[in-house]
Protein backbone atom coordinates (compact mmCIF):
# COMPACT_ATOMS: atom_id res chain seq x y z
CA UNK A 1 0.00 0.00 0.00
CA UNK A 2 2.87 2.47 1.33
CA UNK A 3 4.69 1.48 -1.69
CA UNK A 4 2.48 1.73 -4.20
CA UNK A 5 2.10 5.45 -3.07
CA UNK A 6 5.60 6.03 -2.90
CA UNK A 7 6.07 4.31 -6.32
CA UNK A 8 2.86 6.84 -8.00
CA UNK A 9 4.66 9.36 -6.39
CA UNK A 10 8.14 8.77 -7.98
CA UNK A 11 6.44 8.44 -11.51
CA UNK A 12 4.94 11.57 -10.98
CA UNK A 13 7.78 13.29 -9.98
CA UNK A 14 9.58 12.09 -13.01
CA UNK A 15 6.28 13.42 -14.89
CA UNK A 16 6.79 16.91 -13.70
CA UNK A 17 10.15 17.24 -13.69
CA UNK A 18 10.06 16.54 -17.50
CA UNK A 19 7.13 19.24 -17.99
CA UNK A 20 8.87 21.60 -15.95
CA UNK A 21 12.32 21.02 -17.94
CA UNK A 22 10.76 21.27 -21.19
CA UNK A 23 9.65 24.97 -19.81
CA UNK A 24 12.52 26.42 -18.93
CA UNK A 25 13.87 25.97 -21.96
CA UNK A 26 14.21 29.33 -23.22
CA UNK A 27 14.52 32.87 -21.39
CA UNK A 28 11.14 35.13 -21.34
CA UNK A 29 11.78 38.56 -22.53
CA UNK A 30 9.57 41.31 -21.28
CA UNK A 31 9.82 44.34 -23.97
CA UNK A 32 10.63 47.51 -21.93
CA UNK A 33 11.69 45.27 -18.39
CA UNK A 34 9.37 47.31 -15.71
CA UNK A 35 8.69 50.57 -18.96
CA UNK A 36 6.34 47.59 -20.61
CA UNK A 37 4.88 47.98 -24.32
CA UNK A 38 4.08 51.84 -24.05
CA UNK A 39 4.26 55.11 -25.75
CA UNK A 40 4.67 57.53 -22.79
CA UNK A 41 8.31 58.14 -21.54
CA UNK A 42 10.20 57.54 -25.12
CA UNK A 43 11.26 54.62 -23.68
CA UNK A 44 14.09 53.53 -26.39
CA UNK A 45 12.63 49.60 -27.05
CA UNK A 46 15.77 49.38 -29.78
CA UNK A 47 18.05 49.98 -27.42
CA UNK A 48 16.63 47.70 -24.93
CA UNK A 49 16.75 44.78 -27.59
CA UNK A 50 20.15 45.96 -29.02
CA UNK A 51 21.24 44.72 -25.49
CA UNK A 52 19.55 41.33 -25.05
CA UNK A 53 20.96 38.05 -27.16
CA UNK A 54 18.02 36.33 -28.44
CA UNK A 55 17.60 32.93 -29.19
CA UNK A 56 14.96 30.11 -30.71
CA UNK A 57 12.83 29.23 -28.27
CA UNK A 58 12.88 32.04 -26.36
CA UNK A 59 9.50 33.99 -25.58
CA UNK A 60 9.13 37.88 -25.99
CA UNK A 61 6.68 39.22 -23.56
CA UNK A 62 4.47 42.05 -24.34
CA UNK A 63 2.31 43.69 -21.65
CA UNK A 64 0.06 46.64 -21.89
CA UNK A 65 -3.66 47.33 -20.54
CA UNK A 66 -5.32 45.82 -23.59
CA UNK A 67 -7.41 48.84 -25.45
CA UNK A 68 -4.28 51.55 -24.59
CA UNK A 69 -2.17 49.57 -26.94
CA UNK A 70 -1.73 46.77 -29.47
CA UNK A 71 1.30 44.17 -31.08
CA UNK A 72 1.35 44.43 -34.63
CA UNK A 73 4.25 42.39 -36.64
CA UNK A 74 5.35 43.97 -40.32
CA UNK A 75 8.48 43.81 -42.14
CA UNK A 76 11.22 46.33 -42.10
CA UNK A 77 9.61 48.45 -44.23
CA UNK A 78 6.34 49.02 -42.38
CA UNK A 79 8.16 49.13 -39.24
CA UNK A 80 10.97 51.73 -40.22
CA UNK A 81 7.48 54.03 -42.07
CA UNK A 82 5.01 52.93 -39.03
CA UNK A 83 2.82 51.71 -41.36
CA UNK A 84 -0.07 48.86 -40.02
CA UNK A 85 -1.27 48.59 -43.20
CA UNK A 86 0.33 44.86 -43.70
CA UNK A 87 0.42 43.30 -40.52
CA UNK A 88 2.19 39.50 -40.18
CA UNK A 89 0.24 39.12 -37.12
CA UNK A 90 -1.80 41.89 -34.91
CA UNK A 91 -2.02 40.63 -30.76
CA UNK A 92 -4.42 42.50 -28.40
CA UNK A 93 -4.47 40.92 -24.86
CA UNK A 94 -2.57 42.78 -23.28
CA UNK A 95 -0.55 40.05 -22.02
CA UNK A 96 1.21 38.65 -25.46
CA UNK A 97 3.72 36.25 -25.66
CA UNK A 98 5.50 34.95 -28.33
CA UNK A 99 7.78 32.27 -29.04
CA UNK A 100 10.83 32.36 -31.12
CA UNK A 101 10.46 29.86 -33.88
CA UNK A 102 13.20 30.53 -35.97
CA UNK A 103 15.96 33.02 -36.61
CA UNK A 104 15.81 35.89 -38.05
CA UNK A 105 15.12 39.50 -37.40
CA UNK A 106 11.50 40.51 -36.43
CA UNK A 107 9.80 43.83 -36.24
CA UNK A 108 6.82 45.08 -34.23
CA UNK A 109 4.83 48.30 -33.89
CA UNK A 110 1.90 49.60 -31.83
CA UNK A 111 -0.68 49.91 -34.06
CA UNK A 112 -2.57 52.57 -31.95
CA UNK A 113 -2.21 56.04 -33.89
CA UNK A 114 0.73 57.67 -33.45
CA UNK A 115 2.39 55.88 -30.98
CA UNK A 116 4.59 53.84 -33.40
CA UNK A 117 5.78 57.30 -34.80
CA UNK A 118 6.50 58.08 -31.05
CA UNK A 119 8.83 55.20 -30.28
CA UNK A 120 6.76 52.20 -30.04
CA UNK A 121 8.16 49.99 -31.85
CA UNK A 122 10.51 47.40 -31.17
CA UNK A 123 13.00 45.01 -33.69
CA UNK A 124 13.99 41.67 -32.37
CA UNK A 125 17.15 40.64 -34.16
CA UNK A 126 17.91 36.57 -33.64
CA UNK A 127 21.60 36.13 -35.32
CA UNK A 128 21.62 33.32 -37.58
CA UNK A 129 24.26 31.48 -35.48
CA UNK A 130 25.18 32.87 -32.02
CA UNK A 131 28.87 32.26 -32.37
CA UNK A 132 28.90 34.66 -34.64
CA UNK A 133 27.65 37.46 -33.32
CA UNK A 134 29.05 40.16 -33.15
CA UNK A 135 30.75 41.33 -29.94
CA UNK A 136 29.65 44.57 -28.43
CA UNK A 137 32.72 44.38 -26.14
CA UNK A 138 36.51 45.51 -27.47
CA UNK A 139 38.43 42.48 -29.38
CA UNK A 140 40.53 42.31 -26.46
CA UNK A 141 37.92 41.69 -23.58
CA UNK A 142 35.41 38.83 -25.06
CA UNK A 143 31.90 39.15 -23.86
CA UNK A 144 30.65 37.32 -21.32
CA UNK A 145 29.65 33.60 -22.63
CA UNK A 146 25.73 33.69 -23.12
CA UNK A 147 25.76 30.31 -22.37
CA UNK A 148 27.26 30.46 -18.90
CA UNK A 149 24.68 33.12 -18.21
CA UNK A 150 21.56 31.04 -19.50
CA UNK A 151 22.72 27.95 -17.65
CA UNK A 152 22.99 29.66 -14.57
CA UNK A 153 19.27 31.32 -15.22
CA UNK A 154 17.70 27.89 -16.10
CA UNK A 155 19.93 26.26 -13.08
CA UNK A 156 17.73 29.06 -10.58
CA UNK A 157 14.69 28.15 -12.63
CA UNK A 158 15.07 24.65 -12.11
CA UNK A 159 15.73 25.24 -8.91
CA UNK A 160 12.32 26.80 -8.41
CA UNK A 161 10.47 24.50 -10.31
CA UNK A 162 11.87 21.51 -8.27
CA UNK A 163 11.07 22.43 -5.13
CA UNK A 164 7.11 23.09 -6.86
CA UNK A 165 7.33 19.26 -7.63
CA UNK A 166 8.97 18.62 -3.91
CA UNK A 167 5.86 19.96 -2.87
CA UNK A 168 3.59 17.88 -5.06
CA UNK A 169 5.14 15.00 -4.63
CA UNK A 170 4.40 15.65 -0.43
CA UNK A 171 0.97 16.51 -1.37
CA UNK A 172 0.58 12.90 -2.95
CA UNK A 173 2.28 10.32 -0.58
CA UNK A 174 0.80 12.11 2.95
C1 LIG B 1 7.37 44.73 -46.99
O1 LIG B 1 6.18 44.30 -47.67
C2 LIG B 1 5.87 45.09 -48.80
C3 LIG B 1 4.58 44.55 -49.37
O2 LIG B 1 4.64 43.17 -49.55
C4 LIG B 1 7.03 45.05 -49.80
O3 LIG B 1 6.73 45.92 -50.89
C5 LIG B 1 8.30 45.50 -49.14
O4 LIG B 1 9.39 45.38 -50.05
C6 LIG B 1 8.54 44.64 -47.91
N1 LIG B 1 9.75 45.09 -47.27
C7 LIG B 1 10.71 44.25 -46.91
C8 LIG B 1 11.90 44.86 -46.23
O5 LIG B 1 10.64 43.05 -47.13
C1 LIG C 1 1.06 52.12 -46.04
O1 LIG C 1 1.24 51.14 -47.04
C2 LIG C 1 0.14 51.07 -47.91
C3 LIG C 1 0.40 49.89 -48.83
O2 LIG C 1 1.62 50.04 -49.51
C4 LIG C 1 0.02 52.37 -48.68
O3 LIG C 1 -1.08 52.33 -49.53
C5 LIG C 1 -0.18 53.49 -47.67
O4 LIG C 1 -0.16 54.74 -48.32
C6 LIG C 1 0.92 53.49 -46.65
N1 LIG C 1 0.62 54.45 -45.62
C7 LIG C 1 1.51 55.31 -45.18
C8 LIG C 1 1.06 56.21 -44.09
O5 LIG C 1 2.65 55.36 -45.63
C1 LIG D 1 -2.02 39.38 -17.65
O1 LIG D 1 -2.05 38.16 -16.95
C2 LIG D 1 -1.97 38.31 -15.55
C3 LIG D 1 -1.89 36.94 -14.94
O2 LIG D 1 -2.67 36.02 -15.63
C4 LIG D 1 -3.17 39.10 -15.05
O3 LIG D 1 -3.06 39.29 -13.66
C5 LIG D 1 -3.18 40.45 -15.73
O4 LIG D 1 -4.33 41.17 -15.37
C6 LIG D 1 -3.14 40.29 -17.23
N1 LIG D 1 -2.99 41.60 -17.82
C7 LIG D 1 -3.73 41.98 -18.84
C8 LIG D 1 -3.44 43.34 -19.33
O5 LIG D 1 -4.59 41.28 -19.34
Amino acid sequence: MAMGLIEKGLVMIFLCTAFHVSTILGNVYKVGDDAGWTSVGNFDYHTWSSSKTFDVGDIIYFEYTPGDHNVIEVNHTDYRTCNQSRPVVTYTSGNDSITIKQRGHYYFICGIPGHCEEGQKVDIRVYPDSSTQPSKAAPSAPAPSKSNRVSTLSFMALLGKLSTVVVIFHGFTY
